[in-house]
Parts: C-alpha cells; sequence; structure tokens
C-alpha cells in the first residue's frame, strides 16, 4: 500500500494561524506585537529565497519583521555591530542570521554573539546544551518542526527505533537529541557509517538530512516505517527534490514528507514558535 503523504503546507499553516491568534490576544492585553531580526550576507540564492519566506510569513502571523541585506564583502566586526546593535534593541525579539556566511566571517563567532534569550534559531551553544541535557528553551527550527510534524500525524516516538541520517549541527545533532528526550532508542549515520541500508533496516522512523539527492534508496526503507525527509536539492533540470528516492520508498512507508511542502514549511512555523517564546521569555 502506498504510504500517506505527510502535509507540511497545512500543519505550518495551522501553527502560523494559532501564532497570529496570540499576536492578536497579546495586543488586546496591551502586549508588544513579537520582532523579528532577520540578516542575510551575500547574494547566495537559496538562502534570498529562505529569507524571504521568513520575512512574509512574519507579516502573515503580525510580527514586527526587521529585515538587513548586507554586501558579499561584510567584516565580521561589521556584523557583530548589527548584533550587538539588535542584542540591544528592545523591539527585537530574535535575530537570525542565515547561513552559510561568506569565507571571511567565522559562523561559530557569529552564533555565539548573538544573546541566548534573543537566538530563535537555537544554534547558541547555550540553548543546544539546555537541548542536550532536557532542559530546553529555543530549540532548533528545523528538529522541532519535524516533532511538530510527527505529534501532528500521531506517530508515536517514544520507544521507537530512530535512525538520523546526516550529523550537522543545523539538523541531525540538534534532531538526535530531540528524539531522546522523546524517548526513542537513536541511532545517527554520517559520512564515516559502514552499512547505512543495514542501520536503516531496523528504523521505524527516518530523518534524513545530508543534501545528497536521492542518497538513501527507496528499498532500504523498512515496510511501515516513517521517513521524514529534510533534504532540498535542486536539480540540474530546475525540479526539487530531497534525499530520499521517494516513489519507491513510498511503496514501502506508512507515511512519508514529500519535497517541497514536508519539512520546509515547518521550519518556518518553528521559527515563529520561537520568535513568540522568545517574546514571553524576555517579559518574564
Ligand atoms: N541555513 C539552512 N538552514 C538554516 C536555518 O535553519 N537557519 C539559518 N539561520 N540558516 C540556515
Amino acid at each position: 500500500m502506498s504510504a500517506t503523504i505527510i502535509n507540511g503546507k497545512e500543519v505550518s499553516q495551522k501553527c502560523l494561524d494559532t501564532i497570529a491568534q496570540q499576536v492578536k490576544n497579546r495586543a488586546e492585553s496591551g502586549l508588544r506585537v513579537p520582532g523579528l531580526a532577520v540578516i542575510l550576507v551575500g547574494e547566495d540564492p537559496a538562502s534570498a529565497v529562505y529569507v524571504r519566506n521568513k520575512n512574509a510569513a512574519c507579516e502573515k502571523v503580525g510580527f514586527k519583521s526587521f529585515s538587513y541585506h548586507l554586501p558579499e564583502h561584510t567584516t565580521e566586526q561589521q556584523l557583530n555591530n548589527l548584533i550587538d546593535e539588535l542584542n540591544q534593541n528592545d523591539e527585537v525579539d530574535g535575530i537570525l542570521v542565515q547561513l552559510p556566511l561568506p569565507k571571511q566571517i567565522n559562523s561559530q563567532n557569529i552564533l555565539e554573539r548573538i544573546l541566548p534569550e534573543k537566538d530563535v534559531d537555537g544554534f547558541h551553544p547555550y540553548n543546544v546544551g539546555r537541548l542536550a541535557q532536557r532542559i530546553p528553551l529555543l530549540r532548533p527550527c528545523t528538529p522541532k518542526g519535524v516533532m511538530t510534524l510527527l505529534r501532528a500525524y500521531d506517530v508515536p516516538v517514544k520507544g521507537k527505533n530512530v535512525v538520523i541520517v546526516g550529523a550537522s549541527n543545523i539538523v541531525g545533532r540538534p534532531q538526535a537529541l530531540e528524539m531522546m528526550l522523546a524517548g526513542a532508542t537513536v541511532t545517527v549515520c554520517h559520512r564515516f557509517t559502514t552499512n547505512l541500508p543495514e542501520e536503516l533496516s531496523k528504523a521505524d522512523i527516518v530523518v534524513v538530512a545530508v543534501g545528497k539527492p536521492h542518497l538513501v534508496k527507496g528499498e532500504w526503507i523498512k515496510q511501515g516505517a516513517v521517513v521524514i525527509d529534510v533534504g532540498i536539492n535542486r536539480l540540474e533540470d530546475g525540479t526539487l527534490c530531497g534525499d530520499v528516492e521517494f516513489d519507491v520508498a513510498k511503496e514501502r512507508a506508512a507515511m512519508i514528507t514529500p519535497v517541497p511542502g514536508g519539512v520546509g514549511p515547518m521550519t518556518i512555523a518553528s521559527l515563529l514558535e520561537n520568535t513568540l517564546q522568545a517574546a514571553q521569555l524576555r517579559e518574564q
């Protein structure tokens, strides 16, 4: 039987509707509109699209959005100065610096410059550490969005075998922490994993976040597994595809996310949730 196709757009829209309602409720109680600052450095076309989508989503839910587009040759000091200014700005609850950054800028230094309480990407070591210690505050957006999707489709996680393919700081590692927090038995596969098909054959839930088209073959998926594909790859003919061989995998999986329209919209929903949460945290 063919898998249920997980509709990330629909779940994301529900999250956005809830946030928009909360923004209205805040206004009625005399509370501020949450503010999100998004910084793009350089001309990476994919980053430009992501940033545009993030700003548009802010407008949709009624957040105040602050958008900065700095030139490719921006120095680390110049970016630090902007972050310092936004750290001090009381109208700004969240600061997001779109990655990757140009090579003259050390990304880690930049991520650590953002105040942890305004780190709506959840990338600051403070926030990653909180998640690792099971006391999460602001959680990395994509892994959080994946957990929201699983909950929306009533997929149980506790006690399940979860295999994560990819060990990046943005998705794979924080996803492993999220899954452990939810009570799963977690395996993280990466470039040095010797037998990926064997690892995947045991997975009740698979999360793939590598950035290589069709890296995971459909026949490696266990019958009845839930497949979450975080990859977004642009092929030479201009079409988008994920990291999983979707057409074959969907005949074995119980549920699967499409690309596009699966995890992508959830990352933005999590970002807006984090921004609202950051506003609430700063009011405590
Ligand atoms: N680049 C790819 N994914 C992300 C993300 O979630 N946040 C930021 N800031 N940059 C990214």
